[in-house]
C-alpha cells in the first residue's frame, strides 16, 4: 500500500525538495502551506495534493490533517519543515516578534504533533521529522532567538521520543547546516531598533559572513534525501545531519571545549571585523 507523508512549509526550499523526492519515490504527499493558491510546480505532480495549514493556526492543522485522512485514506510520517530565522540583535526584537519566532518555529511543531498523536497512537505507529538545524546544537551570533527555538526543538524531540517509542511512534531530528533557498532572503526578519546603534559596526561586520556561506551552500534536495532516509531507515536512530561538512561540524562542537569552540567562532566574526568593515 501507497503510504503518506504531510509536510509543513511545502511551498519553497526544504519542504518543497521534500514534496518532489517522496512523490518521485511513490509516495503519497499532503503538502501543506500557508497559501496554496499561489503554488503551480506541485499542483502537477502526480501523487501530491496541497492542503492549506499555517502552523500558528491550531485549526487549519486539525483541518489539513482531516483533509490529508480523507483523501489518501492513511498518514504514516509528518514532517515539521515550517520555520524562519529572526537575526540581528537580541535588544532590537519587540516581544510581537519574539512571540512569533516560537509560535513558528516552537509552538506550531508543537501543535502538528499534538494534533497527530491521537492518530499515530490509534495506529500503533508513524514517524514524526522534526527539522531543527546544526544551529540547534551551536550557536552562531546575532541568531539567539533562531537558535533558541532550534534548541527547543532538539530537547522538545529528544525528551519526547522516550514516551512515543513504546507506542511504536519514531521521533527524527533532521540537523541541516546552510543550504541554498529562501531562508536566507525572505525567511529571515532583521530586527532593527530606532535609534539602536550599538550593534551596528557588530552586525556589519558579521552578517555577511553568514551570507558568504549561505552563497557557497548547496540546495534543498540533499536535506531532502536526509528526511527521506529518516522516513524509510526503519531504524530508531533520533539525529541526522544534513549538508557538506555538517557531520563534521558537529563532530568538532562535540570534541572541543565550549570555551575552545566559542572562540573558534568568536575569532571567525573578528575576521568579519578585520576586513574593512565600517567603524572599526
Ligand atoms: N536553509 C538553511 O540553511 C537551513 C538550515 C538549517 C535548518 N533550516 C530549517 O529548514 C526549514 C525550512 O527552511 P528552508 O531553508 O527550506 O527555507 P524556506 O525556503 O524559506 O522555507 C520556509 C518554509 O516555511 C514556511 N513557513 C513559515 N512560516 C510558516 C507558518 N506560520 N506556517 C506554515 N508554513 C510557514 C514558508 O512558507 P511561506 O511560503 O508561506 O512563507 C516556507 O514554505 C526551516 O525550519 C529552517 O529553520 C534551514
Amino acid at each position: 500500500m501507497k503510504k503518506t507523508v504531510l509536510i509543513t512549509g511545502a511551498s519553497s526550499g526544504i519542504g518543497k525538495a521534500s514534496a518532489l523526492y517522496f512523490a518521485q519515490r511513490g509516495w503519497n504527499v499532503a503538502a501543506t502551506m500557508r497559501r496554496p493558491e499561489l503554488e503551480t510546480e506541485l499542483q502537477q505532480q502526480q501523487g501530491i495534493r496541497l492542503f492549506s495549514l499555517d502552523v500558528t493556526q491550531p485549526e487549519s492543522i486539525e483541518k489539513a490533517l482531516a483533509d490529508t485522512l480523507a483523501h489518501f485514506g492513511r498518514l504514516d510520517v509528518v514532517v515539521n519543515n515550517a520555520g524562519y530565522a529572526i537575526k540581528g540583535a537580541f535588544e532590537a526584537a519587540s516581544p510581537e516578534q519574539i512571540q512569533r519566532q516560537f509560535d513558528t518555529n516552537v509552538f506550531g511543531l508543537m501543535q502538528v504533533v499534538r494534533a497527530v498523536l491521537p492518530y499515530f497512537r490509534q495506529q500503533g505507529q508513524g514517524t514524526i521529522i522534526n527539522v531543527a538545524s546544526v544551529g540547534g546544537r551551536l550557536t552562531f551570533p546575532l541568531y539567539s532567538l533562531y537558535h533558541s527555538t532550534k534548541w527547543a526543538v532538539e530537547g522538545f524531540s529528544e525528551s519526547l521520543q522516550y514516551e512515543l517509542a513504546p507506542l511504536g511512534i519514531r521521533i527524527k531530528i533532521i540537523e541541516p547546516g546552510p543550504i541554498k533557498t529562501d531562508f536566507y532572503d525572505r525567511s529571515q526578519d532583521l530586527v532593527t531598533k530606532e535609534g539602536l546603534t550599538a550593534y551596528t559596526p557588530y552586525q556589519q561586520a558579521v552578517l555577511p559572513l553568514m551570507d558568504k556561506v549561505a552563497a557557497r551552500a548547496e540546495g534543498p534536495e540533499v536535506v531532502a534525501k536526509t528526511i527521506y532516509s529518516a522516513a524509510t531507515d526503519g531504524k530508531s536512530r533520533l539525529r541526522y545531519a544534513s549538508g557538506r561538512g555538517t557531520a563534521a561540524l558537529l563532530l568538532m562542537r562535540r570534541l572541543l571545549s565550549t570555551t575552545l569552540f566559542m572562540g573558534m567562532v568568536r575569532r571567525v566574526a573578528e575576521r568579519g571585523r578585520k576586513q574593512g568593515m565600517p567603524n572599526q
